[in-house]
């Protein structure tokens, strides 16, 4: 092949190239960018039902206990329980979710010593609850992973540190209310510390790549082959000019 040909060829060989890579980074910091939002969004929203349990669930039940029209001694997670409360409003949006045909999202308070042993912390989970409590000043910890195939963001943030309401109902047994014990016969979530971090909330986002094969593609190409474009009209410029 003649050099007149070859150079260019070569040139937009490799402006291709470097082009598919800053397109690549580009995208997946976009999508990963993406789940981080999603992630934020859900932490946003779980901190909203939180709040709406301890300001407006709990003072009703109270309220209602106080004038007689409920029992004193009621207790039910469904309508008294961050953690619950939680774990069923994830579950339902996975519902929602697979039947949309989207991927689901993992959610979990994760605990060495759950209440619920569905909470119980995987061993990932359990590691990070050790990590936080041995790393106070670390808020959140993420990382990217791979499950079934498929890229998601994994994410983990300590639950608030135990404090005197907490020991309410996690300290030993005889101070938590009877009718909570009845519901979780199995006895766990008892005898925690004072100032411990006792769970961590446990996400994991999906990275999806709505648009990357076209994107990558025409990107790529089309930067080589304008770069060709480019080079034969420049050197027909510079010979008209000699
Ligand atoms: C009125 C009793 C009560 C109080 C007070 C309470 N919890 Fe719990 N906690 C529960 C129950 C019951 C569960 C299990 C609910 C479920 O998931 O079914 C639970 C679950 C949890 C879980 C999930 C893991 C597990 O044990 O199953 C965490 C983490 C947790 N509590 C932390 C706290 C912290 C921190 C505080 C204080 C800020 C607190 N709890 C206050 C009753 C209580």
């Amino acid at each position: 092949m003649k050099r007149r040909t070859l150079v260019p060829l070569i040139f937009s060989l490799i402006v291709t190239v470097i082009a598919s890579g800053v397109i690549h980074y580009t995208l997946t910091m976009y999508f990963i960018r993406q789940a981080k939002d999603n992630i934020t969004n859900i932490l946003l929203f779980n901190k909203e039902l939180t709040l709406y349990i301890k300001k407006i669930v709990e003072p009703a039940v109270f309220e209602a206990i106080r004038d007689g029209r409920i029992s004193k001694d009621f207790y039910d997670p469904k309508l008294l329980s961050v953690s619950h409360t939680l774990r069923s409003m994830h579950e339902l949006n996975n519902e929602i979710r697979e039947k949309r045909n989207l991927v689901t999202v993992y959610y979990k308070l994760a605990s060495n010593n759950p209440r619920n042993p569905v909470n119980k912390a995987d061993e990932q989970e359990a590691k990070l609850i050790k990590f936080f409590n041995e790393n106070p000043d670390i808020k959140e910890y993420e990382k990217l992973v791979e499950v079934n195939g498929k890229n998601f963001l994994y994410y983990a943030k300590p639950f608030p540190r135990n404090n005197g309401y907490c020991l309410g109902c996690h300290s030993i047994p005889e101070k938590a209310p009877l009718n909570m014990r009845k519901l979780y016969p199995q006895g766990g979530g008892f005898y925690e510390k004072f100032g411990e971090i006792r769970g961590i909330e446990s996400l994991r986002s999906p990275i999806e790549y709505p648009g990357y094969m076209t994107l990558m593609v025409t990107g790529s190409a089309g930067s080589g082959l304008l770069t060709m474009l480019a080079i034969f009209f420049f050197r027909r410029l510079f010979r008209a000019d000699i």
